[in-house]
């Protein structure tokens, strides 16, 4: 029987209750349910609502369901349909009738809106942290990997020489953003739903505050029915690791492109990788390809949410249900891909010889020598004119840039000096980009000064 049978005369009829229950996925919620439930009777008690004596049999009652559940021993049940009613109810059975008591001034509505929050406050913290572990292997790969220079680049062309580290370093920009924005997310969903009840509060003189002292939130909310109704902080959530994602994404991409033949700058390690069933010489990125693909699911579980909620009309609805399973599966997704994705980066080998191959091809500096130019008194749009044309009577006569004589280099453009024949060393150009942001070698120490002191 139902808790809510009264006004019925007929169960559910089973495919109903199948449809409708949420216990196959809410029942992960069982610990946070329980924490609410626990401050709630606190909370009535301390109105005397309920007796201290009643107050402390629910909680026992409760402590005992929780270690049932802990153990696997909790029996689920779908006729039951969510979390909340299989506690409530195995509390009734647990201590009878004070257990029944359990649920005044307080409705599944107000109830679902504190667990979901309570719940992404834990995972928001756990992001966060395995955040930072991923952020450190980065570090550290950057840290083991400082001489090395690889071309930067732009539209997928070579375009200027950078260090290695400068390169990781920037998606650990990315995921400090990421972090940043998860916790402003955990900002605006600290605050207390519980007491909004269906929708329009209660008549029993409860005390939210205390409530949410016992819960530790700053705030209550400040409207029953958008409490009872709101998710945005989960659409938040949800976007916020959608960006994480496509963050991972962009890095796997990478990592694929320098371990191609093509680029072969780096060298994924072995246990990071599979083989083809059919071409025995594969090893493929695996682990990057599938945290590329992972992120899919990370912008599906955000659209899946929008959908749910847009046009809904106040306040609570039953579409309301929908929000957890898109919740968890981008938790699930983002937690896995933090597992693998830190020793992968930590275990890349890069080969210094093809980066440095690459990242000595003379028309990296072209940029250089236009700047130079600069400093000569050339404005820069004739200096960039000029150098395109000596890149041109480079190819023309099949002539490297850095291979020039004098003559040849002042028959295309008359301003140049000596100096300009001294530009194509990666090192020295990389050395001169000395400014904030910039990649020379001083630069990217202050950068992994600067992380190493915000994320150790
Ligand atoms: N299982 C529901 C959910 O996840 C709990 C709230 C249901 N409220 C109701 N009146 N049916 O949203």
């Amino acid at each position: 029987m139902a808790l809510w049978s009264g006004r019925f005369e007929q169960n559910p009829d089973k495919a109903v209750a199948d449809y409708s229950q949420s216990i196959s996925f809410d029942h992960k919620l069982y610990k946070y349910d329980i924490e609410g439930s626990i401050a709630h009777a606190k909370m009535l008690s301390h109105q005397k609502i309920i007796s201290k004596a009643q107050c402390d049999n629910i909680i026992s009652g409760l402590a005992k369901i929780a270690k049932s559940i802990d153990s696997g021993n909790f029996e689920f049940r779908t006729d039951l349909e969510d979390i909340h009613m299989h506690i409530e109810s195995a509390l009734i059975v647990e201590i009878g009738d004070d257990g029944a008591r359990l649920h005044t001034a307080r409705s599944r509505n107000d109830q679902i809106a504190l667990d979901i929050r309570l719940y992404l406050r834990d995972n928001i913290k756990l992001i966060i942290d395995k955040i930072t572990f991923l952020q450190k292997a980065l570090l550290e790969t950057s840290k083991a990997n400082l001489k090395i220079i690889i071309p930067g680049y732009t539209h997928m062309q070579r375009a200027q020489p950078v260090l290695f580290a400068h390169h990781l370093l920037a998606y650990i920009e990315m995921f400090s953003r990421d972090k940043s924005r998860l916790r402003d997310c955990f900002r605006r969903l600290n605050v207390m739903p519980l007491g909004s009840g269906a929708l329009a509060g209660t008549t029993l003189p409860i005390n939210r505050e205390y409530t949410a002292e016992l819960l530790d939130f700053p705030e209550v909310s400040r409207n029953s029915m958008d409490a009872v109704s709101d998710r945005d902080f989960a659409c938040e959530f949800l976007s916020n690791l959608a960006i994480f994602g496509m963050h991972i994404s962009r890095l796997s991409e990478d990592i694929i492109l320098w371990s191609t033949s093509e680029f072969k700058f780096i060298e994924i390690s072995d246990d990071f990788c599979t083989g083809s069933s059919l071409m025995p010489q594969k090893k493929n990125p695996d682990i990057a390809e599938l945290s590329r693909g992972k992120t899919g699911r990370l912008y599906g579980n955000m659209i899946s949410l929008f959908t749910v909620l847009k046009g809904l009309p106040l306040s609570y609805n039953r579409d309301l249900q929908e929000d957890k399973e898109p919740i968890f599966d981008a938790i699930e997704t983002v937690l896995k891909i933090l597992s693998v994705y830190p020793p992968m980066i930590m275990k890349i080998k890069v080969n210094p010889g093809k980066a440095l191959e690459a990242a000595s091809d003379p028309t990296l500096m072209a940029t250089d020598l236009a700047e130079r130019l600069v400093q000569l008194g050339l404005p820069f749009r004739t200096s960039h004119h000029r150098v395109g044309e000596l890149v041109k009577f480079c190819n023309d006569n099949n002539i490297s840039m850095n291979k020039l004589s004098f003559e040849q280099l002042k028959s295309v453009i008359p301003e140049a000096d000596t100096e300009c024949l001294n530009l194509f060393s990666p090192e020295s150009s990389i050395n001169k980009r000395n400014l904030t942001g910039g990649t020379s070698f001083h630069q990217v120490g202050l950068q992994i000064n600067f992380w190493e002191s915000q994320i150790s």
